[in-house]
């Protein structure tokens, strides 16, 4: 084996990445957000450059910096981050779905700045549910035959219903995706806040074929190195 091909095992493919919260307008000021900080997809996005491949990062909303050597595609809504992802998909040997995309959105943006007013009732927001990205690109590969590896990601707390494992094995199910890697998040055990915005993160790594979930720990860039070596190897497996 050449060890060029070993230290670049992505080197002819091209992998997608969403990363950072989607942002759904109000009007022209304001909008509603939410607390993803990109870094885990930026993260990703390094770890695939550095495995050697093509590299476009669609990002909504981040807090961190952009990384260097790949193609970045900027957006904002959930609905540009769908267009922007099934077009790019086309293409793509990898989807990744690292962003938190928001589940509703305002009904509708107001063309000017909603203003306080006294003769007026305050203002009510109504939302709709934003489309399923994941669920979509992995029903249209389905039915045209693809062979896009899909990669989702998911939140979960666990309660009352049911623990971590139990909500991201139906998660995994419900959307069709190859692997659905799993972050336990709320309170950390200093009563911290356990993943939005940190560095340093616990998942699992669940395979739609039902091998065993695969445990990943440490740096946000840790767990994106043990997710592109699972690809890796689901690839090299195929
Ligand atoms: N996702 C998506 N489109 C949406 C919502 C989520 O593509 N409208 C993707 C996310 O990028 C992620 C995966 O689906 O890869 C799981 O997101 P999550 O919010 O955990 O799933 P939901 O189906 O929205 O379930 P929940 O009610 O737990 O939020
Ligand atoms: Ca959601």
């Amino acid at each position: 084996k050449l060890a060029g091909s070993a230290a670049k095992p992505l080197s002819t493919k091209k992998v997608v990445i969403t990363a950072g919260g989607t942002l759904e307008p109000l009007d022209p000021v304001r909008y509603l957000g939410n607390r993803s900080s990109g870094k885990q997809g930026i993260a990703l996005a390094n770890s695939a450059r550095d495995a050697g491949a093509e590299v476009v990062l669609i990002a909504a909303h981040l807090e961190v910096q952009l990384p260097e050597g790949v193609e970045i595609i900027r957006v904002e809504t959930a609905l540009e981050l769908q267009a922007a992802t099934e077009h790019a998909i086309e293409s793509a040997d990898v989807l990744i779905m690292a962003a938190a995309v928001a589940d509703f959105r305002p009904d509708h943006t107001e063309q000017s700045k909603i203003k306080k007013r006294d003769d007026t009732a305050d203002p009510v927001i109504t939302l709709v549910r934003n489309p399923d990205i994941l669920a979509g690109v992995v029903n249209h590969r389905n039915a045209v035959g693809g062979s896009q590896l899909i990669v989702g990601f998911a939140a979960e707390t666990g309660d009352e219903h049911g623990d971590v494992l139990d909500y991201a094995k139906a998660k995994l199910e419900r959307k069709g995706c190859d692997l659905l890697v799993v972050n336990q998040v709320g309170q950390g055990p200093q009563g911290g806040e356990r993943t939005f915005g940190q560095d340093s993160n616990q998942v699992l790594i669940l395979d739609r074929d039902g091998s065993e979930p695969l445990k990943a720990e440490g740096s946000k860039q840790a767990v994106a190195d043990a997710v592109i070596e699972r690809i890796v190897n689901k690839i090299a497996a195929r």
